[in-house]
């Protein structure tokens, strides 16, 4: 009862609680009974739960406050130096050093596409599932695509433009060319990286071994028994 006076004094007019008790009827609806924020005493407004809620809530009192109630919170606030959403990471991409601050959601695939424009690897599936993203980590093959670089600090990243040039073309870059190993070549570098990578795996002689190798590598073009005879090739000749 008491609090209901004080609100009254705060508020002029602020009856509607007694209003919905005696389903007296309403008057129009006023939307300015909180433009002037309640008593204050010594410049510190003097505020009920619910007075506070209706004077904040309808008159955007907050530009109202004491220049020293906005001025507190502030003064604590710690400076910002770096995104948490960014990480750095240093990794080595074809014997080049390469330093970089990446969003920690960022992809292997995408950081050599997209920040080092190494774009001989290729986005297929984005899913691990076609095997145009292979590039070699450490010696090792890997779908750029569900590796994120974050997780590559320290490490070697081998790419199809380090595998050989134009001028100097690795051994089954020649073997493709010649064997007709691609049609329109959207597969080719992943082929060539897990068919490099594959030279130094424990795989048998056979090209049913080698198929089943190779089996995370698609074709969409169906060159596969060319891809194979230019393995085969180079592995003979090794
Ligand atoms: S793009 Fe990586 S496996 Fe298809
Ligand atoms: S050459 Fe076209 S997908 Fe393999």
């Amino acid at each position: 009862m008491r609090e209901n006076q004080q609100e009254q004094e705060d508020f002029p007019g602020a009856d509607r609680r007694s209003d919905i008790g005696n389903n007296a009827p309403r008057s129009s609806p006023t939307v300015v009974e909180n433009a002037n924020p309640p008593a204050s005493v010594n410049g510190i407004p003097h505020l009920t739960r619910r007075s506070f809620l209706m004077w904040v809530g309808s008159s955007g009192a907050a530009t109202a406050l004491p220049a020293s109630a906005l001025a507190a919170p502030m003064a604590t606030a710690v400076p910002v130096t770096m995104d948490p959403g960014l990480v750095n990471v240093r990794l080595t991409v074809n014997d080049v050093v390469r330093d970089a601050q990446v969003d920690v959601r960022t992809s292997l695939l995408d950081y050599l596409r997209e920040n080092l424009q190494l774009t001989g690897t290729k986005k297929g599936c984005d899913h691990g599932q076609c095997g145009a993203c292979t590039v070699h980590v450490n010696g090792r093959r890997v779908n750029s695509c569900l590796s994120l670089v974050a997780m590559h600090e320290g490490d070697s990243v081998t790419t199809i433009e380090g595998l050989g040039t134009p001028d100097r073309l690795h051994p089954l870059q020649a073997a493709f060319v010649a064997h007709d190993g691609l049609q329109c070549g959207y597969c080719t570098a992943g082929q060539i990286m897990s068919a490099a990578a594959l030279l130094t795996e424990p795989c048998g002689r056979a090209d049913a071994d080698v198929k089943e190798a190779m089996s995370g590598n698609i074709c969409r073009c169906g060159a596969y028994s060319n891809i194979v005879a230019a393995i085969r090739q180079v592995r003979d000749a090794g």
